[in-house]
């Protein structure tokens, strides 16, 4: 375990391995209530620990068990409850609507800046009103792109939260703040940070990780609801929930960046402030200070180059006035101060024509719309395709064909459209309809009563079958290597493949005649697909792209069967009994193997000798294995391919996943590691080199 509980000032000694730690420690010498108030502020210590320092000190195990053992306390004991109780997050009942509050002083916004020049300017024009901002150091923040929200503190236990509103009034949505783990529900929540004043309120903003809302939106998404279109737009919708166990549900986070207003003494300066916040125990934004905008404009110029990286999304940086008195003396103008500024960064909203609406045929059937666009750049990439949701959203908008379209590209998002720009209409534009045949097949299109979703349901279409074959040689599944979406098309349209078990039986000739298809590049080919003959059964069960049956699914299945013969025979009250997989699931799996076209496909298979069995994949005594039990990811370029490195992993008892989330122990980093990384130290995973796991391999 790392780390420490040195820093932690509990009335009692914590041992050095919390992990051993007696769950009915220590009951003996404390009465109830002592156990009670201790059980509180070593839960809050560890949220601090892992929601603000990402740095977690015990296992989330361990933080289950001394969460029970409060809500055991708080059963007994109903009126001991507090509302900075850490079981009050859960989620209240559905509420009527929002109470307005009125806020202790005007939440401002900002005016933009969008160049170096509108920069300087900005500076000039607040000189000529007071000359020691021409002396003044400024603190550059990033500008984050989520909610601002308020937070009251009364006598350091957070009483109420509210939305910006007007900037005047805003909404109470306390409830649903409090479900947000990186907020305090007690200051100081950091080990021994200064006492709060009597009242004090914190501005901030509520956002949703990237990473978080793209796990959202699949989630959403598998579920048949409505996905959400940014992070930003996740997080307000998640935040202005009329049922706070919505909210709980939805990953929010939070970053805070100023005092509104406080009773007593308060820092004097924007960097001050930082401190205070962080030393209370508050999630705090990363923050430059710059002797002049020289210094401020590197510091821009950094945030938009790792913009990209960072694990949030940011539409600029903001620029302060360090020194607060001088901030505030400049006064406001409207609703902006003069003493701050927002840099905002190219603009990534354009409008161009929409050429057309086509359809794409996922490998489950379900039809989705996308924009084909006249080529327009947006943030240095030419953008020619951009996803339309769904049909809902083409006529909800009223998005017609010929219609000028504003498109937006943010972040890792896939570009989308916003809406059309009615303005510019000339009457030529063709409203759309979806279509009743599927585009591929030609078959009927089906649209279940109350889903958003439109579906082929010819098992037999062109289009899904390629899109299974794609799947089945992907990364996660038999990882065929050299074997794209575009060799998978020349397959099939050379009707070499009808479906994935038609690969195992290609020969050299039928490859040599296909366009680009030289002696070494069909060799190659057939050598990676015989390699992956030997893949474990839960790739196979993968690859096979069942409903709903992931990665993660797969290998609790693997672990149950012996091979997918054994699988074949599941029922669903079966396969209901193992943790994890639900009834949908369950039916889709019985489903799956009782359609003629799949069995074929795996006799095939069998004749091929793509049959692996349980026994080949895990050894015997899995618990003696060094990772047994330990879930790892891996990000960036290793020494060997990702997937011998995932082999070594699997083959030591590991689990390997393809996303960081709090359930991950080790996060494995190669050369030029992506996102995963920033999240994994948002989360507090533990990092390891490709050295170290091997190092870990043999010590374990
Ligand atoms: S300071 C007087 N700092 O941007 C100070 N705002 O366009 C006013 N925002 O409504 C705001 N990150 O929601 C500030 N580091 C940051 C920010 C930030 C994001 C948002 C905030 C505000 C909007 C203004």
């Amino acid at each position: 375990m790392p780390g420490s509980l040195a820093a932690f000032p509990a009335i009692i000694e914590l041992p050095d391995h919390p992990t051993t730690r007696p769950p009915d420690y220590p009951t003996m010498m404390t009465t109830d209530r002592q156990r009670y108030e201790e059980l509180k502020r070593e839960i809050r210590y560890h949220n601090y620990r892992y929601y603000v320092l990402a740095s977690p000190v015990i296992s989330d195990a361990e933080y289950d068990r001394l969460m029970a053992e409060l809500r055991r306390l708080e059963e007994a004991h109903p009126d001991w409850v507090t509302p900075d109780s850490p079981t009050q997050r859960a989620g209240a009942p559905p509420a009527e609507g929002f109470e307005k509050v009125r806020h202790p002083a005007p939440i401002l916004s900002l005016a933009n800046a969008f160049s170096r020049e509108d920069l300087d300017a900005w500076l000039e024009r607040i000189a000529r009103l007071d000359a020691r901002v021409r002396e003044a150091a400024f603190v550059v923040e990033p500008k984050l792109d989520g909610l601002t929200v308020v937070l009251h503190y009364r006598d350091g236990v957070f009483v109420q939260g509210a939305t910006r509103g007007d900037g005047v009034v805003g909404e109470d949505i306390t409830t649903n703040l409090r479900t947000i783990r990186a907020l305090p529900l007690r200051i100081p929540a950091a080990p021994d940070g200064p006492p709060p004043p009597p009242y004090v309120v914190v501005r901030g903003e509520a956002l949703m990780l990237k990473a978080d809302f793209q796990a959202l939106n699949r989630r959403l998404e598998a579920a048949g609801e409505k996905t959400f279109a940014n992070p930003r737009n996740a997080a307000a919708g998640s935040l202005r929930q009329l049922d706070p166990r919505v909210t709980a549900s939805r990953p929010l986070t939070l970053q805070c960046y100023a005092i509104v207003a406080a009773e007593g003494e308060a820092p004097a300066t924007e960097h001050g402030t930082l401190e205070r916040l962080r030393a209370w125990g508050f999630p705090v934004v990363e923050s430059h200070r710059c002797p002049d905008l020289d210094c401020v404009w590197r510091v821009y110029e950094d945030f938009a180059a790792r913009r990209e990286d960072l694990p949030y999304e940011i539409d600029g940086v903001v620029v302060k006035i360090d020194d607060l008195a001088l901030q505030a003396s400049l006064g406001v103008v409207g609703k902006d101060p003069r003493g701050a500024i927002a840099i905002k960064f190219p603009a990534q909203v354009v409008s161009t024509k929409l050429l057309d609406i086509r359809v794409n045929v996922g490998r489950t059937g379900v039809l989705t719309p996308y924009a084909v666009l006249e080529p327009v750049e947006i943030g240095g990439v030419v953008v020619e395709r951009a996803t339309l949701h769904n049909f809902d959203f083409i006529r909800e908008k009223d998005i017609r064909i010929g219609d000028r379209v504003w498109v937006k590209r943010a972040g890792d998002v896939i570009p989308y459209i916003i809406g059309p720009v009615v303005e510019a209409r000339s009457g030529e534009e063709r409203p759309y309809e979806p279509p009743a045949v599927c585009p591929s097949c030609g078959e009927p299109v089906v649209h279940p009563e109350g889903e958003v979703a439109y579906y082929c349901v010819n098992a037999a279409c062109p289009a899904q079958r390629v899109r299974n074959i794609e799947h089945f040689v992907s990364r996660g599944a038999m990882d065929i290597e050299g074997l794209g979406e575009k060799i998978v098309l020349q397959l099939a349209e050379a009707g070499l493949v009808e479906d994935a078990a038609d690969l195992y039986y290609l020969k050299k000739e039928d490859l040599l005649p296909l366009e680009g298809f030289a002696e070494k590049k069909a060799e190659n080919l057939l050598r990676a697909i015989e390699a992956s003959k030997t893949r474990p059964l839960a790739r196979l069960i993968t690859a096979l792209g069942i409903r709903g049956v992931g990665e993660v699914v797969a290998q609790l299945l693997a672990a149950h069967y012996p091979d997918l013969d054994a699988l074949s025979r599941a029922t669903v009250e079966e396969l209901q009994q193992l943790e994890g997989i639900g009834p949908v699931v369950a039916e889709n799996i019985v489903a799956w193997f009782r359609a003629p076209h799949n069995r074929q496909m795996l006799e095939k298979l069998r004749q091929a000798g793509v049959w692996p069995r349980q026994e080949d994949d895990t050894a015997p005594a899995e618990a003696a294995q060094p990772f047994a039990g330990k879930t790892f990811v891996i990000t960036g370029t290793l020494s060997r391919p990702r997937n011998e490195v995932k082999a070594f992993i699997q083959a030591h008892g590991g689990k390997v996943t393809n996303s960081v989330s709090r359930k991950t122990d080790y996060l494995v980093v190669g050369e030029n590691p992506g996102s995963k990384l920033a999240k994994a130290q948002a989360l507090g995973v533990l990092t390891l080199s490709e050295e170290e796991l091997y190092a870990l391999a043999e010590r374990a």
